[in-house]
């Protein structure tokens, strides 16, 4: 959804903001300090990306770097072969087999180390038990696992038996779990009892059973890990499907799996995201050029070193956790926090003290994060003396006020601050600066990557010129190892969602592609600005929504005849969802609003709550009866009501705004207190 800021607001704000340059102390040690990268990169496209390949262990090497024969369809390293799995574990383990690959933090206090060794034997034993079960090659294996160790083992024991993993981030529920396990087709779930919350264990295998009733696919074996020594006492098993990870794991003690060996464009995974329609789509990534990526730009970008101890604060459910949890760090043979917790559970100082006992130097979170830091003020962090290098922001553009509290209290002004532009799709980063190369200008991501073309055209694909001060939509114009491969089973969709706007379909020449990001962007000084979503994908505290399944879920609600989604500006969010519903002729008020807050909770999740529902006599409709979300926006956000020249009926943007000033605040505070756990991207 479009910020909306102008370009001549954003410029009178630019003027007002400083450019900070990375300490020379970072600089003296950064991985990547050669500032002729760029030009290496563009001059030499795409050949330049082997360097990415040759971070990583091959079975056999490839032959071409690029295989552009059927754009968008691009094969990277074609000819390659090699296993995740042993790129990020088995490699270490001879140079550093007791390294601590993960240090995980429970949220009752409880801890636990592996050290690299560790997880290989872990990874095997469950790759043995994976087998075990049936599964085999190019499976696709479900994983619906909150913040524990057996979530990253699962990933990597799936891909060293090439079976691709779909991991479902945990505060889905059961109903999206069910459609994504539709979609994939995929007969395996992994799941676990319970998990903590604030102290309170939460049944998370219900979940599972119920996603699996209400599914068409046949799931076969459920494998369900226990968050402590004994099952907890709400679980249960159905005889023949369910398994305990543990009981099986004993007969496959000590057994070791020959890693399968994979063409480097064979999937390595799914990660379900939200589109424009209600469908979920599955983004399908590549096992060498994602590994690739991933690895490639956890060097440069996170200037992640082996010695290292780094704390990426993300949900491993989301993509931020696979590629920066998970993949990056593991192939550079890093030490990670694992953090199951909550933020501020037990106390507001907890992430703070968890990353000075375990000398984190480098540390990874979002601007919604860091929005809710600020609001804590200074103390928690200050008490608890950290000595950060580098500390990146993800997932939304960062308020230069919250970018500066960042520098100033969590780095006290000598860290480098990287913030991240990139999406699901992109597999990696896309738009930032090189940290010991560029300046950090705040609000901005930067610079695209060496080797990306990143470009802003207006709605007719017409280029906008560098330095022209307008705003447009961000398009990237070359292929890029880290790039989706397609949407699981939908190349028709993977083509009309990103590419058929803004390319020439018919050509066979990747110059004529371009890929459509969904976002709006503003360039200053060769430095993007990112505004946001241009479609209807929102971005709530960093989780992606769609409003079209937000306004399915409030559909199934009997009593709602139409509803329909408004972005609300939030300080502490970023945005959240506002409904607006019409209910049917005669039916009841009585508790509505609450049936559609869990209506949505149960279709989606409870981090997809609405800050407010509100009831109301009509929507507004142009004269063909397409509903304009625009000026409920304005409404949600007090702002002037836009055109409404089209609408069949002009008043009716008037009449809600004065129903609304009319509704008592305790209906926004009844939604909002129930909305308000923190749960982080
Ligand atoms: C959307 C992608 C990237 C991993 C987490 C989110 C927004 C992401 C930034 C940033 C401004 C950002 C974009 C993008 N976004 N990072 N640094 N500055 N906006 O992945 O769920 O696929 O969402 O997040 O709007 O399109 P995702």
């Amino acid at each position: 959804m479009a910020d909306h800021q102008t370009p001549s607001t954003l410029e009178s704000r630019l003027s007002e903001e400083r450019v900070f340059e990375p300490p020379a102390s970072f600089v003296s040690q950064a991985n990547m300090t050669d500032a002729s990268v760029y030009e290496r990169f563009d001059r030499n496209y795409p050949a330049a990306f082997a360097e990415y390949a040759e971070l990583l262990v091959w079975d056999r090497e490839w032959d071409k770097v690029l295989d552009d024969s059927n754009p968008p369809f691009y094969r990277w390293f074609v000819g390659g072969r090699l296993n995740a799995s042993v790129n990020c574990v088995d490699r270490h383990l001879e140079s550093r087999g007791d390294r601590i690959a993960y240090h995980w933090v429970g949220e009752i206090g409880d801890e636990r180390t592996l050290t690299y060794r560790e997880l290989h034997r872990q990874v095997n034993e469950w790759a043995a038990m994976l087998r075990g079960l049936g599964v085999r090659e190019n499976d696709v294996v479900t994983i619906h696992l909150p913040m524990v160790p057996e979530l990253p083992i699962a990933m990597l024991a799936c891909a060293r038996i090439g079976a691709p993993h779909s991991v479902v981030f945990g505060g889905f529920s059961a109903h999206a779990l069910s459609s994504r396990i539709d979609d994939a087709k995929s007969r395996f779930l992994v799941t676990i009892d319970g998990y903590y919350r604030r102290g309170q264990m939460l049944d998370h295998k219900k979940k599972g059973d119920e996603a699996i009733e209400r599914a068409d696919t046949d799931v076969e074996a459920v494998v369900v890990v226990t968050r402590n020594e004994e099952p907890a006492e709400t679980l249960e098993l159905v005889p023949g499907r369910d398994w305990l990870a543990k009981d099986l794991l004993e007969k496959h003690a000590g057994a070791t799996v020959e890693p399968v060996s994979r063409e480097a464009s064979d999937i390595l995974f799914l990660m379900y995201t939200s589109g424009t329609t209600g469908q979920p789509k599955g983004v399908q990534h590549s096992t060498g050029g994602y590994l690739a990526y991933a690895t490639a730009t956890s060097k440069w970008v996170l200037d992640i070193k082996p010695d290292d101890v780094y704390w990426c604060m993300a949900d491993i459910g989301w993509i931020t956790g696979h590629s920066y949890i998970v993949y990056g760090p593991l192939s550079l043979g890093t030490t990670s926090i694992l953090f199951e917790g909550a933020p501020d559970w037990p106390s507001k100082d907890i992430v703070w003290k968890i990353a000075r006992e375990k000398g984190v130097k480098l540390f990874h979170t979002s601007p919604t994060a860091i929005r809710m830091f600020m609001k804590w003020g200074p103390e928690p962090v200050e008490k608890q003396a950290n000595d950060f290098r580098l500390m990146v922001t993800v997932g939304e553009p960062i308020q230069p006020r919250a970018w500066k509290w960042y520098y100033d209290h969590v780095g006290h002004g000598d860290a480098v601050i990287v913030d991240t532009w990139w999406q699901t799709e992109t597999g990696g980063h896309v738009i930032v600066g090189l940290p010991a190369l560029r300046n950090m200008r705040p609000g901005h991501a930067g610079r695209p990557l060496p080797g990306i073309d990143a470009r802003i055209v207006d709605d007719e694909g017409n280029e906008v010129p560098q330095g022209s001060n307008k705003a447009g939509n961000l398009v990237l114009c070359r292929p890029w190892p880290g790039m989706l491969q397609t949407l699981y089973g939908a190349d028709a969709r993977f083509i009309e969602e990103y590419w058929a706007r803004f390319s020439d379909t018919s050509s066979k020449d990747w110059k004529d592609w371009r890929y459509r990001t969904g976002d709006g962007a503003y360039q200053v000084h060769g430095d993007f600005r990112i505004m946001g979503r241009l479609d209807d994908v929102i971005n709530v505290a960093g989780h992606r929504l769609g409003t079209m399944e937000l306004e399915s879920a409030c559909q199934t609600v009997e009593e709602v005849a139409e509803a329909a989604v408004a972005v609300k500006r939030d300080e502490q969010k970023g945005h959240v969802p506002e409904v607006y519903a019409i209910l049917k002729e005669g039916a009841s008020r009585d508790g509505i609003e609450a049936k559609i807050v869990r209506a949505i909770e149960e279709e989606i999740g409870k981090f997809a709550r609405p800050s407010r529902v509100h009831i109301v006599d009509d929507l507004p409709k142009t004269r063909s009866g397409k509903i304009m979300r625009r000026l409920l926006q304005n409404i949600s956000n007090d702002e002037a009501l836009g055109d409404t020249t089209t609408l069949r009926d002009p008043t009716v943007p008037v009449t809600i705004r004065e129903q609304i000033a009319r509704e008592p605040a305790k209906t926004r505070e009844e939604v909002a207190t129930e909305a308000s756990d923190i749960e982080l991207p």
